[in-house]
């Protein structure tokens, strides 16, 4: 890519000392400047509180340390990428604190302010920003959550619209950044093959797991109040349904992709009243081992509540109401403690109209598309040929054609996705940032599971650490004929 579609920027980090800034931000932006792709006159602002820890300097340097490769960290970009780094401390809602700022970012044309804060505090740093005229060249980047459900939600969204138009609103899902989400849609729209046999009339069914290995990792006070339902599958798992499901947008614009995922959301059919209790399983993970190592139940980790019933892992059975869906169920599936870490989608098609061949000449499996988002990102497509030998007459066999990113393009490291959403925001390309329609009716989904869950006042299921999430999630799939794919 040519370093002339970015634009010199200044990029503005709103709680640029924590966690996500440390780990993802500053890591991906040294990359970008390793990848020659940030312009030199390209500065960072960090803005955050005097907490009384490392100085601003250290810290980020000390996340380099940490969260870049050794040998990616060559010593001239990390010179040159820690001289385009400057801070501030303020206090976000100190309408005073922003003279300061806009003083530092100057006269410059283009200005991104990044959030990486509560959305608690959007409405408040976007009156600052507005309050000494910065608003106008500047565009917003939003970190989920967007709020607790649709009316908060709708509230931030509000807030933020009061200064900024939509067109200069970048809502993040990471997901959308990784690079095999890039390739599905390669995929689906570059491959004639697919999109033809890509509806009701020849696919069985859809799953689309999204397993974490990891518990809640010291984020309690957030993830309690959340859950695993508001916390993974409002946004990466529906946006992964989203771009699975949808029509081909007529171009690649912003809007034509963010029109055709606004169809499938509306699409979908609510899960309610004894629906829910076939269609819908709720999961908390109790102690258990994973790796070898003994871990501690959800109610067991640091500063819990031990009452809580908040889940930590979701399965569900969507449906989609449209000529190309009816009839196909989307099996999601997502939790925390699980004996792996992959992401991945998996399209089922049906079987041949008539088999000429008898049963015992074939195993049952159809086709099958397998999309790995991590790890091993890559794309397996199952299919059945013949066993070779003589002695084998017609017996077949199910056997993978593959395409492995990280064998195919081994010389290529696959960037993380806040590298290509920074990159994105620089060139101004809104593609792979989720609309504030998107959000709401995502947000009016998951608001009815939720109080569908609430009417019923079921505890969640507990399950093992380091199992696949309570048995009642594989009722939910083989009530249908049905399994969950897994050759982990
Ligand atoms: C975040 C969630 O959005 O995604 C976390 O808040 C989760 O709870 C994380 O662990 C998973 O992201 P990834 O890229 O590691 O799959």
């Amino acid at each position: 890519m040519s370093i002339d579609a970015v634009e010199p920027c200044t990029i503005a980090i709103f709680g640029a000392f924590g966690d996500l800034a440390l780990r993802k931000l500053f890591p991906s932006l040294f990359q970008l400047d390793r990848a020659g792709l940030l312009p030199a006159q390209t500065r960072v602002i960090s803005l955050g509180r005097d907490d009384g820890g490392l100085e601003p300097s250290a810290l980020v340097a000390n996340a380099l340390h940490e969260y870049v490769a050794a040998k990616e960290l060559e010593q001239p970009v990390l010179d040159r990428f820690l001289s385009r780094i400057d801070w501030l401390y303020m206090d976000f809602l100190d309408a005073e604190a922003y003279h300061t700022l806009a003083e530092r970012v100057g006269q410059v044309d283009s200005v991104i302010a990044y959030f990486a804060t509560p959305a608690k505090v959007y409405g408040g740093i976007c009156a600052g920003l507005a309050s000494v005229n910065l608003a106008e060249r500047t565009r917003v980047v939003l970190e989920k959550p967007i709020g607790h459900d649709l009316q908060s939600s709708m509230a931030v969204n509000e807030a933020v619209a009061r200064y900024f138009p939509e067109e200069r609103v970048y809502r993040i899902d990471h997901y959308l950044g990784k690079e095999t989400v890039q390739n599905l849609i390669a995929l689906r729209f570059a491959n004639n093959l697919f999109e033809t046999q890509w509806n009701q009339n020849h696919i069985s069914h859809v799953e689309i797991t999204v397993a974490e290995k990891v518990g809640i990792e010291g984020r309690w006070g957030y993830f309690d109040q959340a859950g695993q339902l508001r916390d993974m599958v409002q946004n990466h798992l529906l946006q992964l349904l989203c771009l699975v499901a949808m029509d081909p947008p007529s171009d690649l614009s912003a809007d034509s992709i963010r029109n055709e995922k606004v169809k499938v959301l509306k699409a979908l059919a609510p899960i309610s009243g004894e629906q829910l209790g076939q269609q819908l399983v709720r999961g908390q993970y109790v102690a258990g081992s994973i790796d070898g190592r003994s871990v501690p139940g959800y109610l067991d980790e640091e500063n819990s509540n031990t009452r809580s019933d908040t889940e930590t892992f979701v399965a569900l059975r969507a449906e989609i109401r449209n000529w190309r869906w009816a009839g196909v169920p989307f099996y999601l599936r997502t939790g925390k403690r699980m004996p792996q870490k992959v992401s991945q989608i998996v399209i089922q098609f049906k079987d041949p109209a008539h088999h000429i061949f008898a049963p015992e000449q074939r195993p049952l499996i159809s086709n099958r598309l397998v999309i790995r988002l991590q790890p091993d990102e890559g794309i397996t497509l199952h299919v059945m040929t013949k066993e070779q030998g003589l002695d084998k007459g017609m017996q077949l066999r199910s056997g993978p054609l593959q395409l492995d990113f990280s064998d195919t393009f081994r010389n290529s490291r696959v960037p993380d996705a806040y590298e290509r959403l920074l990159l994105e925001v620089m060139k101004g390309n809104q593609n792979l940032f989720v609309r504030k329609d998107e959000i709401e009716y995502a947000w009016q989904w998951c608001d009815q599971l939720i109080a569908g869950w609430r009417r019923q006042g079921a505890a969640p299921k507990p399950y093992a650490a380091g199992t696949w999430g309570p048995l009642a999630s594989i009722g939910l799939i083989s009530r249908d004929g049905k399994d969950w794919y897994g050759d982990y």
